[in-house]
């Protein structure tokens, strides 16, 4: 599909309520650096998680007034400052609902995590979002095919918040062309799961709270500061090559490789913040602690545990199922120490985003 095809013209007017839940999502091949119109630069692969999510409802009605009327409300703050962010998002979209020019809207979303986590929510945010206003072109506009829909949403998402395309479908998603992959785009993500060994689908996520703390440096400013990295061409030729590794691993199941390549992928990300110009370090000192130990917890009990990062300082951890208790006491007893009040978030891999209303 291309971007001419997501564009709806369908000029009508109606009353309704959609209202989504959509979750965050943690990549394995990670995106870092980004072309014009969120095109990235490398295809990326990501773990769809269950736990942590948005819930959005958006309320439509024939506008009143000559300019349609947005108002944003955050968990159940209206001058939420994410309203400002919203409000020049949807603008940035109407071209592809032009039924957006006849409506006032009235969008509610809270996070099921607590926003002071340090838990990446524009993921589940911008897909939550997308996932109602495509809906509610489902609703009332000719019929299109469910593939359709899904590429959607996933389109809007990503024009909200490159990660966020992976977050429409799970339990893994691909987003960005790759030469591995049939159907693969830089416009949306597709749902790789059907390829992948039974193993990762029901793979376990914690998240340990290392500092609710907001970014001193936004991933927007990161992508960007990616044009002048020295290390970028090696990074995306890398990255590229990694899901192509990727996919034998999913294929074989094979944890080892699985486990040394999400960790690298991990550190490489970190290596290329500490090697832009400005640089700037997301990791905090019990970043480093937790991953030492959970480097030493493998090396003594050969479970496959590994970690991965966002663009932050928490750390998420990988498991399978099948050592899920054994993890979770590890977790408790051990590295709940290194995290801010204790905190940490079990989560594990899910369908994507679902609809409420
Ligand atoms: O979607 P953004 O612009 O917030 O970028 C996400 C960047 C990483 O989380 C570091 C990697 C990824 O692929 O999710």
């Amino acid at each position: 599909m291309i971007e001419q095809d997501f564009v709806c013209t369908d000029d009508f007017v109606s009353n309704g309520i959609v209202k989504w839940n959509s979750p965050s999502n943690i990549a394995i091949v990670k995106y870092w650096g980004k072309k014009e119109n969120q095109i990235p630069q490398n295809p990326s692969i990501s773990f769809t998680l269950s736990k942590c999510y948005t819930t959005t409802s958006v309320e439509f009605k024939p506008k009143k007034n000559k300019d349609s009327d947005i108002i944003f409300e955050f968990e159940n703050e209206i001058n939420h400052p994410f309203g400002q962010k919203i409000r020049l998002f949807i603008s940035s979209i109407e071209k592809y609902f032009k039924f957006l020019n006849n409506h006032d809207i009235h969008i509610k979303s809270t996070n099921n995590f607590p926003h002071s986590s340090g838990i990446a929510s524009s993921a589940s945010a911008m897909s939550a979002l997308s996932s109602c206003l495509v809906d509610f072109e489902y609703l009332n506009s000719n019929k299109k095919s469910s593939l359709y829909y899904i590429n959607k949403k996933s389109f809007i998402a990503r024009l909200g918040s490159g990660s966020a395309s992976r977050s429409i479908e799970g339990p893994i998603s691909l987003w960005g062309i790759s030469d591995s992959y049939k159907g693969s785009s830089d416009l949306y993500a597709i749902n790789i799961s059907e390829e992948v060994n039974k193993i990762f689908h029901n793979y376990q996520n914690t998240i340990l709270i290392i500092d609710p703390g907001v970014k001193k440096i936004s991933s927007s400013i990161g992508h960007k500061l990616m044009n002048e990295n020295p290390f970028s061409k090696t990074r995306f030729d890398i990255a590229t090559r990694n899901i192509s590794l990727l996919k034998d691993v999913f294929k074989s199941g094979n944890l080892d490789e699985f486990i040394n390549l999400t960790e690298s992928e991990a550190l490489m990300i970190h290596s290329l913040m500490l090697s832009s110009n400005p640089y700037f370090i997301l990791m905090k000192p019990n970043t480093l602690e937790v991953i030492n130990r959970v480097l030493e917890y493998r090396r003594e009990t050969k479970l496959p545990l590994c970690f991965t990062l966002d663009a932050g300082s928490n750390v998420h951890l990988l498991y399978p199922f099948s050592i899920k208790q054994t993890i979770q006491k590890f977790i408790e007893d051990d590295l709940s120490l290194f995290c801010k009040s204790n905190k940490y978030i079990h989560d594990c891999l899910g369908k994507g985003s679902e609809k409420l209303l």
